[in-house]
């Protein structure tokens, strides 16, 4: 993209993110990420076989100052270099994004500097630009994460249209219903894929739901259902690894198949993938193969601003601040909130 179009704020950011179960904390300055913990909370949440938000909450508490501490320290900065703060306050687990939502009012009313709340998933749909800065507008980002499964057009910065999305679970949920059916840990996505390394994804045909239909809609929840009857058929004698393979070989196939005909609908020669679910090696593999096939550009960022990061919401920020948008006091947290639009003032 050029330079002009994407002004960033001048000035250290702080960014903040505590949507679902990981407690991020960023200092961006321009386009460089000076600093960018993330402490999950995955092994809490892992004895539930999924998250608890009432736990998730508590746990953003305890990890907010010593999250905070460290991007500071690794950054070189105290708080007072801090010039601008930007927070995810939708959509997500309300009490968990409030944790957040609170401490960056406090920390702007203390250090006497502005704040933005930012749509969690404008972070995902950027998150490619912290590692590509030239990145083409317009394209077509696959989003697909733990709660979202969406296909969005970005004409630029602040435009953006949701042309699909999932009908019922997300991939990444498809990733961790799937991994629990074959008894791995919680998240799924990451095991499934370890335990497919060197297996055969041609050993169990799995369906891919929607296939022929003239639609760019997804569906993961026959997968499931599929999941669930290989288990039980197979008892004993399934092969794991190669049922792990064969699940991704699914969700990938599912994901590359739409996500080259939204591409080629929408006219565009660049495609995107971002959220958790891109740090899938397979899908960025088949991804790239596909787009390059066809002589389009594939972008997806590093795999730690793929999974919830308070990086890629600091950049979002960082523009919406640059660009004179502020928030103040009466924001709040919300559990749903369509795809944000330009700068409001
Ligand atoms: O974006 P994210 O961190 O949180 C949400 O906003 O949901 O995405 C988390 C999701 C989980 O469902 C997890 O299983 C999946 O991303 N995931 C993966 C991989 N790493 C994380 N899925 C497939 N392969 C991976 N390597
Ligand atoms: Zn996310």
């Amino acid at each position: 993209m050029n330079p002009e179009a994407l002004r960033l704020w001048d000035g250290p950011v702080l960014g903040i993110e505590t949507s679902c179960d990981e407690t991020s904390l960023a200092v961006l300055e321009g386009l460089s990420v000076r600093a960018n913990v993330v402490s999950s909370q995955a092994k809490l949440h892992e004895q539930w076989g999924g998250i608890v938000p009432e736990a998730a909450s508590r746990a953003h508490v305890e990890a907010f100052l010593p999250a905070m501490e460290q991007a500071l320290s690794e950054s070189g900065m105290n708080l007072s270099g801090i010039t601008a703060i930007s927070v995810t306050n939708r959509p997500g687990l309300v009490g968990a994004l409030n944790v957040g939502l609170t401490a960056a009012k406090g920390l702007a009313y203390a250090l006497e500097v502005p704040f933005v709340a930012i749509h969690h998933l404008e972070g995902h749909l950027l998150s490619p630009l912290l590692d590509d800065p030239d990145l083409r507008f317009p394209h077509v980002c696959l989003l697909v994460s733990g709660g979202h499964t969406e296909i969005v057009r970005l004409e630029g910065l602040g435009a953006y249209r949701l042309l699909a999305q999932t009908r019922d679970d997300a991939a990444g949920e498809a990733f961790d219903k799937t991994a629990r059916l074959l008894g791995l840990g919680y998240p799924g996505g990451a095991a499934i894929q370890e335990l497919a390394q060197g297996a055969n994804p041609e050993r169990y045909p799995l369906p891919v739901a929607l296939e022929k239909e003239e639609t760019l809609d997804l569906s993961f929840s026959g997968l499931k259902t599929a999941v669930l009857r290989l288990v039980e058929s197979e008892g004993a004698s399934l092969d794991k690894p190669d049922a792990a393979a064969s699940i991704q070989h699914a969700i990938a196939r599912a994901l590359v198949l739409r996500g080259m005909q939204a591409t080629e609908r929408e006219g565009v020669d660049c495609l995107t993938l971002a959220g958790g679910v891109a740090a899938n090696e397979r899908l960025r593999q088949s991804l790239a193969k596909e787009c390059e096939r066809r002589g389009w550009r594939f972008r997806t960022p590093s795999a730690e601003y793929c999974t919830d990061n308070a990086a890629m919401i600091a950049l979002a920020g960082s523009w919406r601040l640059a660009a004179g948008q502020r928030s103040g006091w009466e924001a709040e947290p919300e559990s749903t909130a369509p795809l944000p639009g330009p700068v409001e003032s």
